[in-house]
């Protein structure tokens, strides 16, 4: 095997990658079976694809999916912070993928890499937080021309892509594999809700029972944070705009109220909006001495840090993944993993069998746009909604569920208008 194009931290960090994405991939079923799909079928025979994603073990059994399909892979990191250096060397190594990624990268290099991952000419681009779009859309316009189509697997990617579908300057198809069912309400749900209880302990090691915990935001990851702390025994509090999530958040048990007066009593905050400046001075100054603030949302723009940071007498990074900030008032604000997203900055992002849905989605989105990019516009799709039935149907399997099936009499009668009352 040649050793592939690369820039990463350590090549002999291979081995402990290599049992950590086995270790992953053993929860990883229904992407197993595409896997042993794909080797037999090779539907992605000679694709180059471009991926832009969070590099941890599980994005690295996705690599390995679409290698196995005959696809010809480079991978950069979608955040600075969410690398796994054991990872990168292990897919470089072991598996001969060119990967550009390093925890902790700046943001030269962050996008140094996202063009050498343009640079191999990507035919399909594979995005979380559609910044290798954005790019092929500005600086390297040239290079879209070879692209057939994307996919996209976060809320504020999409967002970003139906604006530009809107204003029509995007220049390709792009599949939102973040709208299927079986990946936003359980990957956004549950995982960001495990998985960020998961990075603001790992950071603080400080108890979450009794704690008062905000949540800012309650679409999917807002709901998922909230019952986690929930479920840890937090009293939760909601911060919401939209009055119809509000009211949800009410009914599902969760205090509601405006941030300006949650900054007063909350010992944890954590936002999950997906907008910027929503925790911003103000409420930092009137926070709790000791508060322990964190973002869940893609970018590291919901804490207005740079307003905290002008206002701090005092910065010192007290432990790893945690800067104290001490206010002029004497207060001492504690912000994890530099306000990036929590979840994968302190921790390992979603587990393996939450992501093992979200990635059957994107290996399966990328077969359909190799078989059906013709008949595309350049417009944002959904996942077609049989492959979103076949992954719930397999998960269920994995997870040894049966479930009834209609009889004939129930299926007419669903689609009848005849009997009434
Ligand atoms: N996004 C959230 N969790 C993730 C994970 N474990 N791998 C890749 N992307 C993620």
């Amino acid at each position: 095997m040649t050793r592939p194009l690369c820039d990463i931290k350590d090549p002999s960090l291979a081995k402990k990658g290599a049992d950590r994405i086995e270790w992953a991939a053993k929860t990883m079923s229904v992407l197993h079976l595409i896997k042993e799909r794909f080797k037999k079928e090779q539907p992605l025979k000679n694709i180059r694809i471009g991926a832009c994603l969070h590099v941890t073990t599980e994005t690295a059994e996705l690599m390995r999916t679409l290698q196995a399909g005959g696809a010809q892979l480079a991978l950069c990191a979608s955040n600075p912070l969410s690398t796994q250096d054991d990872v990168t060397a292990a897919l470089v190594e072991n598996e001969g993928i060119s990967v550009f990624a390093i925890k902790g990268e700046d943001h030269d290099t962050y996008y140094k890499h996202i063009n050498f991952v343009l640079d191999t000419k990507p035919q399909i681009t594979m995005d979380d937080g559609a910044d290798l779009v954005s790019v092929l859309h500005s600086d390297r316009r040239k290079d879209a021309a070879n692209v057939i189509g994307g996919t996209e697997e976060t809320t504020t990617g999409v967002i970003r892509l139906r604006s530009m579908a809107q204003q029509k300057v995007l220049l390709f198809p792009v599949i939102s594999v973040n709208d299927a069912k079986t990946k936003h309400m359980f990957d956004n749900r549950y995982g960001t809700g495990q998985s960020t209880i998961d990075g603001v302990i790992r950071s603080t090691n400080r108890l979450i029972a009794g704690s008062i915990f905000v949540v800012c935001g309650y679409g999917w990851c807002g709901q998922g944070i909230a019952r986690s702390a929930k479920g840890l025994g937090a009293r939760v509090i909601v911060v919401e705009v939209n009055p119809i999530r509000a009211l949800e958040a009410a009914m599902d048990g969760f205090n509601v109220m405006p941030i300006a007066e949650a900054a007063k009593v909350g010992d944890f905050f954590v936002t999950a909006t997906g907008d910027i400046s929503v925790i911003r001075l103000e409420h930092f100054q009137n926070m709790k001495d000791g508060a322990i603030v964190a973002n869940s949302g893609h970018f590291n723009v919901e804490l207005a840090l740079n307003e905290l940071e002008k206002a701090a007498s005092k910065t010192n990074r007290i432990r790893d993944q945690i800067e104290e900030y001490t206010l002029k008032n004497g207060k001492r604000i504690y912000v994890l993993g530099e306000g990036r997203l929590v979840n994968l900055a302190a921790a390992e992002g979603h587990p393996s069998s939450v992501m093992d849905m979200s990635f059957a989605n994107q290996a399966l989105a990328v077969e359909h746009i190799v078989k059906k990019h013709k008949t595309f516009h350049k417009e944002v799709y959904p996942v077609p909604e049989v492959i979103d039935n076949e992954i719930a149907r397999l998960k269920l399997i994995s997870m040894g569920i049966n479930i009834d099936i209609l009889t004939p009499e129930q299926e007419k009668y669903l689609h009848s208008w005849e009997h009434g009352t």
